[in-house]
């Protein structure tokens, strides 16, 4: 019983040192400055990726390096601009992204086969080309989860506070109808 929870402890725990020696070391706290989607930050939207991808390798009982698995989810959109911005060398960046990623990261850090690869294929199928390892599907697929949630959250708000909106409006005019 005890056993189970300090693996549990580990995961967290690990995420949050990583995330510090790559703030510290690189430039990994910038993307604290790019949205990327709907309301979330590039950096917010990385810790998302990072930590379903541990998650999800848990559920599935997948054997998985779990440094690399966590350093390649971390760095995954690593590109460090804002990609609204109108300037001619975002254009295409859903494309083009993955490769910005890795040669940035490629400067910041020592990263082994397996961290490349994770950065490098993030964006299949977008870039048709397999990711080669568990760690980099893993990371393929919570990115495509967390895109998703961080696109449609802002209008699942918005909806909630319409509808909070219409409801107080409806009880107001009926409490003064009964007045
Ligand atoms: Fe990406
Ligand atoms: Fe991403």
């Amino acid at each position: 019983m005890k056993k189970k929870k300090s693996s549990q402890a580990k995961g967290p725990k690990l995420l949050k040192s990583m995330i510090r020696h790559l703030e510290q070391q690189g430039r990994l706290g910038e993307e604290k400055n790019y949205i990327q989607h709907g309301t979330t930050t590039v950096f917010a939207h990385s810790v998302r990726v990072a930590s379903l991808s541990l998650k999800l390798a848990k559920k599935l009982h997948l054997r998985v390096n779990r440094k690399s698995l966590l350093r390649g989810a971390l760095l995954h959109d690593y590109f460090l601009y804002d990609w609204h911005e109108k300037d001619r060398s975002h254009r295409l960046h859903g494309l083009y992204h993955a490769g910005t990623a890795l040669k940035n990261a490629k400067k910041d850090f020592h990263l082994n086969k397996l961290e490349e690869n994770i950065i490098a294929r993030h964006m299949f199928p977008l870039n048709p080309i397999f990711p080669r390892y568990k760690e980099a599907w893993i990371v393929c697929l919570a990115d495509k989860y967390c895109a998703a949630e961080e696109t449609i959250r802002p209008f699942l708000s918005a909806g909630k506070n319409l509808k909070c909106g219409l409801l107080s409006t409806m009880k107001r005019a009926g409490r003064k109808k009964i007045s």
